[in-house]
């Protein structure tokens, strides 16, 4: 009678928290995909008067909002801290100060309810993402990672298992789209903005480069089609939308160009995946999937509030995580930096920012 209740079959339940950049994030999902509560906060109005990120001020943002929300997001699920199986917080990459708090206060409930604890890396939330949305998406895949602080090509072969096959030399794609969008005077953050503006302008305007397309070396760079973008802008012969939607259709181009390659020296897994802040972007999305049909292959993209920052990525890279019998120590340290691919060699400028 008493070992009844433990078989019984019950999806495991995890609380996940982000705080490694700007948004302050918290959610709660089982390991049947079911996104059972959420609460975000973004920190956009404390950020856009300094034009980006200021990590003092996201630090303390994230301190002061992030309890009150955990407790919301409990009650929103009408449950308490002893019905959840395990507390998965982002342990790095990323701001380190707001990665502290979350981390920090993960351990706090964790303790205090003896549950298990998982340090999650931030990247392997993203890269694990599209298979919460999609439940039909098994290992392998090819994964475009394509976020304000990464821009990689990674073959994910399963949980943990991640073959990084190119990254960036210099800027992320998120990166070069938030300093296009700088350029242009459209604010922060600058993605979606660029995006929007791109759509009434010409792609064919301006003349811009497409670095690295056609190199022998597998790996992006974005830092000179961004001051082509500065070049363009300050010649004052092209419009904002022209150059918008033109830099969009150059950096699309080295993206496609770049799977091209890496898929030119792989066997070709069955599915191509996108994820990250960029992979909000429908034109990116559009390519993406055309390019996934040349080489017979599925395409899935997390729906667009799974692809910027948010918890539910954390939790559900949580779920996967909780078969292995992962319990992480309270003394687990935060991690400014923590590559997906332990073995891939360093490349210059990649991954300084998170
Ligand atoms: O994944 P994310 O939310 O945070 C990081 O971990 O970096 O990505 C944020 C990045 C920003 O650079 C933002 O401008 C970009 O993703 N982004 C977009 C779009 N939405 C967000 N870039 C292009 N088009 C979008 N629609
Ligand atoms: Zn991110």
């Amino acid at each position: 009678m008493g070992s009844h209740a433990h078989t019984l079959e019950r999806p495991a339940l995890v609380l996940g928290i982000e705080s490694s950049c700007d948004e302050t994030a918290v959610a709660l999902v089982t390991s049947e995909r079911a996104i059972v509560a959420e609460r975000i906060a973004s920190q956009e109005a404390e950020h856009a008067p300094y034009g980006g990120v200021v990590p003092e001020i996201a630090a303390r943002a994230h301190a002061e909002r992030l309890a009150p929300m955990i407790e919301a997001v409990l009650s929103d699920a009408g449950i308490g801290l002893g019905d959840v199986d395990a507390i998965a917080a982002t342990a790095g990459p990323g701001l380190i100060g707001g990665v502290m708090v979350g981390l920090v206060s993960a351990k706090a409930l964790a303790m205090a309810s003896d549950t298990r604890l998982l340090a999650i890396n931030h990247l392997e939330g993203h890269a694990l993402s599209p298979r919460l949305a999609d439940a039909a998406l098994g290992f392998p895949y090819l994964l475009l990672l394509v976020s304000g602080g990464h821009c990689q090509i990674l073959l994910v072969e399963g949980v943990g298992e991640y073959r990084r096959l190119a990254t960036t030399i210099d800027d992320a794609l998120g990166e070069a789209f938030d300093k296009t969008a700088k350029i242009l005077g459209l604010g922060y953050p600058g993605g979606p903005a660029v995006e929007r503006l791109a759509r009434d302008g010409d792609a064919r305007a301006v003349p811009l480069p497409r670095p690295l397309k056609g190199s022998k070396e597998p790996h992006f760079s974005f830092a000179g089609l961004k001051s082509a973008v500065l070049r363009a802008h300050e010649s004052g012969e092209y419009s904002g939308p022209d150059i918008a939607a033109s830099f969009q259709a150059a950096a699309i181009e080295c993206l496609l160009d770049r799977l091209d390659h890496a898929l030119a020296r792989i066997e070709t897994p069955p599915a191509l995946v996108v994820a990250g802040g960029v992979a909000a972007n429908l034109a990116v999305r559009e390519a993406l999937e055309a390019l996934a049909a040349r080489h017979n292959m599925r395409f899935t993209a997390p729906p667009l509030k799974l692809c910027t920052d948010n918890a539910a990525m954390i939790a559900w890279a949580g779920c996967e995580r909780l078969p292995s019998g992962q319990n992480d120590p309270l003394d687990f340290r935060a991690r400014p930096r923590w590559p997906l691919d332990p073995e891939a060699e360093t490349v210059r400028g990649a991954g300084v920012k998170a």
